[in-house]
């Protein structure tokens, strides 16, 4: 980590001499109160919610894109003055999103329902693009994403007087890359990476930090993802998953590095005890096993094929060759490397990851040194960097205005990340002196906004 944190001094050195004048006047950001629009919600019970939108609102003052720099904000009838805000992003596979209006199926409506305000951004994402002297130009690689999302929070804050809700008690709400957002704001609050980016941007000159963070199925830590993945899932390799030669060496090197890895994370369990690469794989196990009960508990029959070993009423024990069979069956897993994958192996595509941290010509690169040791490249300190930023585990590694509370979920069932993902990212959460609710959702696959009442639940008890 020492190296990324020295080429990051520099490229900040690099990024404050190279910033450019901007535009410090920032009126044009002022929140125009009257200007709303009437509508409704119906709600899945029938009930309808009145709410005052406020629609395709630029939160920088130097908009690149505006197909996605904007946010819409919902203010309900019944709204709770100086309570929190709910801002909730729907990017997805790293993608670009545009401001959707709230939804009946999600922590949106919800959350309307209650009183809250609602802030929906738009951001740039991997596939986002303009066309400038008939050449394309791809503005939403990283960190481009998590650019927009904090100008949207700086737009909150920066209008706090002006919009109902109380901007000291943000609450980011995502699932996958969305989770992952949401995982970046509540990380990296006025993290000094970002600042000259969003001077540039033109994003209003105020605190970017937010409360709370909901991540579902956050998926984060992109560079040790493709060892994480592996690790797990390489006993399925002969069985389910059915590798080729090239794919099944991969698997083996990736998974031969993951105790370094998590030994270097130096994690401490909620019962104090150190966790290494000896201990770890127990504690993985703990998570399915409580997740496991408290499904059972709940009155759910568990399937008696998928590897849990029941004694007395209850979830003792769990065999990971067969509980990761079953999972790997429930949705095909990803080949190695699931994460940075192109040039690997032959045939693998771009993924969203390389897409991702590849530059505004629509380039897709690789951004592990693993993948760039096999196709015999460097991987470039900038690269490097763009990848740091957009981990939340690097920016717990630092002083940040953190969120106090995090509510973390990923379901029992869900593959698009190994379990360590969440786990990990839940464990230092902690460990840094958040107070995170974590679980592995039972039954679930890669989704989110689920169990609301237990969510909203969650927010009413927030201190
Ligand atoms: C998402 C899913 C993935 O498997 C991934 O690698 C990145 C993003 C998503 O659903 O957002």
């Amino acid at each position: 980590m020492n190296k990324i944190v020295l080429f990051l001094v520099v490229l900040l050195c690099t990024m404050e001499i190279a910033c450019t004048a901007v535009n410090e006047n920032y009126d044009s950001l002022k929140f125009d109160s009257e200007d709303y629009s009437i509508d409704t919600l119906i709600m899945n019970n029938s009930d309808t919610i009145i709410y005052k939108a406020y629609k395709n609102i630029y939160y920088v003052t130097n908009v690149e894109d505006s197909n996605y720099q904007y946010l819409n904000i919902y203010v309900p009838e019944n709204v709770k003055l100086r309570e929190s805000i709910l801002l909730r992003t729907y990017v997805g596979g790293y993608m670009a999103t545009k401001a959707y209006d709230p939804s009946p199926n999600d922590a949106t409506g919800r959350a309307l329902k209650e009183g809250f305000v609602v802030c929906i951004p738009g951001s740039r994402g991997w596939n986002s693009v303009i066309e400038s002297d008939g050449k394309k130009i791809y503005t939403g690689r990283a960190p481009a994403g998590i650019l927009d999302l904090k100008a949207a929070v700086r737009y909150l804050r920066f209008n706090d007087m002006l919009i109902p809700g109380n901007s000291e008690r943000i609450i980011t709400d995502g699932t996958s890359a969305g989770g992952a957002m949401s995982s970046l704001l509540g990380s990296s609050g006025n993290s000094p990476i970002f600042k000259s980016f969003l001077k540039e941007m033109g994003a209003a000159d105020v605190s970017d930090g937010v409360f709370a963070s909901i991540c579902y199925c956050p998926i984060v830590d992109l560079e040790h993802s493709d060892i994480s993945y592996e690790w797990l899932y390489s006993v399925t390799n002969k069985t389910v998953r059915g590798l080729n030669k090239d794919q099944l060496k991969v698997s083996n090197e990736l998974a031969a590095m993951f105790g370094d890895y998590l030994n270097s994370l130096n994690l401490v369990a909620p019962w104090g005890e150190k966790l290494n690469s000896r201990n770890y794989y127990e504690y993985l196990k703990g998570y399915i096993i409580e997740s496991a009960n408290r499904a059972m508990r709940q009155g759910v029959e568990l399937p008696a094929d998928i590897g849990l070993l029941v004694g007395n009423g209850k979830v003792l024990d769990v065999d990971m060759g067969k509980y990761l069979s079953y999972v790997a069956k429930s949705r095909p897993l990803k080949t190695p490397p699931a994460f940075d994958a192109i040039g690997v192996v032959d045939g693998n595509r771009p993924t969203p990851e390389n897409l991702l941290f590849g530059d505004a010509s629509g380039s897709f690169v690789n951004f592990t040194e693993y993948a760039s040791m096999k196709r015999g490249n460097d991987l470039s300190s900038d690269i490097q960097a763009k990848v740091a930023m957009m981990n939340p585990m690097f920016h717990l590694l630092f002083p940040a205005d953190r969120a106090s509370h995090w509510y973390i979920r990923h379901g029992s069932r869900d593959r698009d990340t190994g379990f360590s993902v969440p786990i990990n990212l839940a464990t230092k959460l902690s460990n840094v002196g958040c107070s995170v609710n974590f679980s592995l959702a039972w039954n679930r696959g890669h989704e989110g906004d689920y169990d609301l009442d237990d969510l909203f639940a969650w927010i009413a008890n927030l201190p």
